[in-house]
């Protein structure tokens, strides 16, 4: 299964990479189809916690106001050993295993693209981590969900990041991870309000409720995370995540998740709900949805792929072989990259119609 999915994520890369040099049609359909999970919410609500605890990493920038200011396309890629390291996009065979320093480059990067004002950009930043201690996950971070401009934005940028926002998660494929803290009426949340909108039903939505810790006295989240005042389909996922003064002193990240998981399993509360609760059943649970999505897709994904196949044939005889052309070697590079995965996608069907747990 997990093969599966770095495959999906090399498609994912593949067709990033050539829809970056242009022309062809079907290469943004077959991007179109392939699930993702991104991250929505207001801002400080908690969603750079998130992404780092599932990534079991610290690396994202951090901060008040608007830090997030591009899209980060996040691939977390399983080795079975060795060191961890990080890859962009952007920066093809550099190798980061300093994770401050991929910090510095996602912060660098946006300046590059919006300037050093507080802009944003809806250009993507691609990331790829490696490493023995995720699962095989692609998640997308995106600008945090705001009700006001601050000083050098424009006024349009409330409703700039929620297009963008909304440019996301309205996919039917996209998985929306609804990021809201606790210690805020749930009424008023940024993720429930604009997932609301695109997923009424929540069929796609997974409800993280951070901030836990953070609760008024006398108040607690049972009746939200029973599923009891606001249901979504999928069950909600409480977490603790580290504090500012956690942040503050380092406090790493192995440590913040054993002590996550002592506060459900010791809290009288939420003692019975501590097996469903916390960072790493977040994983566990995206992992999971995930492989069944693209599972479901795969007949789909083949069949585009094949009919790209037949596009890029047509081109190529239109424009006459042998080329020698800038475009023509292209083409005929896209094709042989589709007959890849063609071929790759007739032996994962193979795989599972034999019934084994091969994909
Ligand atoms: P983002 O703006 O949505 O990305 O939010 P961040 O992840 O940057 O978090 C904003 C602030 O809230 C930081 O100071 C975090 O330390 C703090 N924070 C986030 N989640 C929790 C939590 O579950 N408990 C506590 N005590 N603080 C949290
Ligand atoms: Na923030
Ligand atoms: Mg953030």
């Amino acid at each position: 299964m997990e093969n599966l999915i770095s495959l999906v994520n090399k498609i994912q890369r593949a067709c990033t990479a050539l829809g970056d040099h242009g022309e062809e049609s079907a290469l943004p359909t077959l991007w179109d189809s392939l699930p993702s999970i991104a991250v929505v919410g207001g801002q400080s609500s908690g969603k750079s916690s998130v992404l780092e605890s599932v990534v079991g990493k610290d690396f994202l920038p951090r901060g008040s106001g608007i830090v997030t200011r591009r899209p980060l396309v996040l691939q977390l890629h399983k080795i079975d050993e060795g060191r961890e390291y990080a890859e962009f996009m952007h920066l093809p065979r550099k190798r980061f295993t300093d994770f401050a320093a991929v910090r510095k480059e996602i912060a660098d990067e946006t300046d590059r693209e919006t300037g050093r004002s507080k802009q944003i950009s809806s250009v993507p930043i691609h990331l790829s981590i490696y490493s023995p201690n995720v699962v095989n996950l692609t998640l997308i971070d995106l600008p945090g969900l705001t009700k006001v401009a601050v000083e050098g934005q424009p006024d349009s940028i409330v409703q700039d990041i929620e297009n963008m926002v909304r440019s996301y998660i309205e996919k039917p494929n996209c998985i929306i991870l609804a990021i809201s803290p606790a210690n805020q009426d749930l009424a008023t949340s940024d993720a429930i309000k604009i997932s609301r909108e695109v997923d009424p039903r929540g069929e796609r939505t997974i409800g993280v409720l951070t901030k836990i810790d953070l609760m008024d006295k006398g108040t607690d989240a049972v009746d939200i995370l029973e599923g009891k005042s606001y249901k979504l389909q999928y069950p909600w996922i409480g977490v603790v995540n580290r504090s500012q003064a956690d942040i503050n002193k380092s406090v790493d990240m192995i440590a913040a998740r054993r002590r996550e998981r002592e506060y459900f399993a010791n809290s009288q509360e939420y003692r019975h709900l501590a097996q469903r609760m916390g960072s790493e059943h977040l994983g566990k649970v995206l992992s999971k949805h995930l492989e069944g999505v693209i599972r479901s897709k795969i007949p789909t994904l083949q069949s585009l792929i094949s009919k790209t196949i037949v596009e890029l044939e047509t081109e190529l005889s239109r424009l006459g072989k042998p080329i020698a052309t800038d475009a023509g070697g292209k083409l005929y590079m896209i094709m042989e990259i589709c007959r890849v995965f063609d071929q790759i996608f007739k032996e994962h069907l193979d795989g599972s119609r034999s019934g084994g747990d091969k994909i």
